[in-house]
């Protein structure tokens, strides 16, 4: 007899825990990850100012082969990095600057981009959801206080049918 299955929420295809011990680990984490992604992705980042979202797309940009080094984007909202290869193009997001949520995100076109580009968007909870209905959700936890602490707890899930059959356990190798 097989244990019954699990309940679970059908839209959340399946989920990884992960912990990050130091900035290089977050850009390998980030470089993996960029293995499982294609063009027509949506990454979600969360975490608080300061968790590692930008270090970690540093990683995906070099595992996706990507021009121009990933930084904060300061003055600007997103930034698009062109592949050096033939690989899809990095739209890194900085949603926390977005004040008017989903009509200013829609400004910049981003619907446009979507199916051509993977799009990494930081902070984009309750912004960037309707855009696409998979994506793939990275939240980063750190100690509350310690701001020398280097250790992150990450979960990450896949959100919708793109997402149904992947295999996330790699993320955690
Ligand atoms: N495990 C870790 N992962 C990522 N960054 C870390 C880690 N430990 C310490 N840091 C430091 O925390 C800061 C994270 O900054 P950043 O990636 O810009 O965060 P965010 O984009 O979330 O505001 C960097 O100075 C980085 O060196
Ligand atoms: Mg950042």
């Amino acid at each position: 007899m097989e244990a019954p299955a699990a309940p679970h929420n059908p839209a959340e295809s399946g989920s990884v825990q992960i912990v990050v011990t130091s900035p290089e680990q977050m850009r390998e984490l980030g470089r993996r990850l960029a293995k499982l992604l294609r063009a027509g992705d949506l990454v979600m980042l969360s975490g608080e100012l300061g968790a590692g979202k930008t270090t970690l797309t540093r990683g995906l940009g070099e595992g996706l082969g990507v021009r121009g080094a990933v930084t904060s984007p300061t003055f600007v909202i997103a930034r698009v990095h062109p592949s050096l290869g033939d690989g899809p193009p990095l739209v890194h997001v900085d949603a926390y600057r977005l004040s008017g949520g989903l009509d200013e995100m829609e400004d910049l076109d981003l619907d446009v981009s979507l199916p051509e580009s993977v799009v990494v968007v930081e902070w984009g909870e309750g912004k960037v959801e309707e855009l696409t209905e998979d994506r793939l959700q990275v939240v980063i936890h750190r100690a509350v206080g310690d701001t020398t602490d280097e250790v992150r707890h990450m979960t990450i899930t896949g959100v919708g049918e793109r997402w149904a059959s992947a295999d996330l356990s790699m993320l955690a190798a």
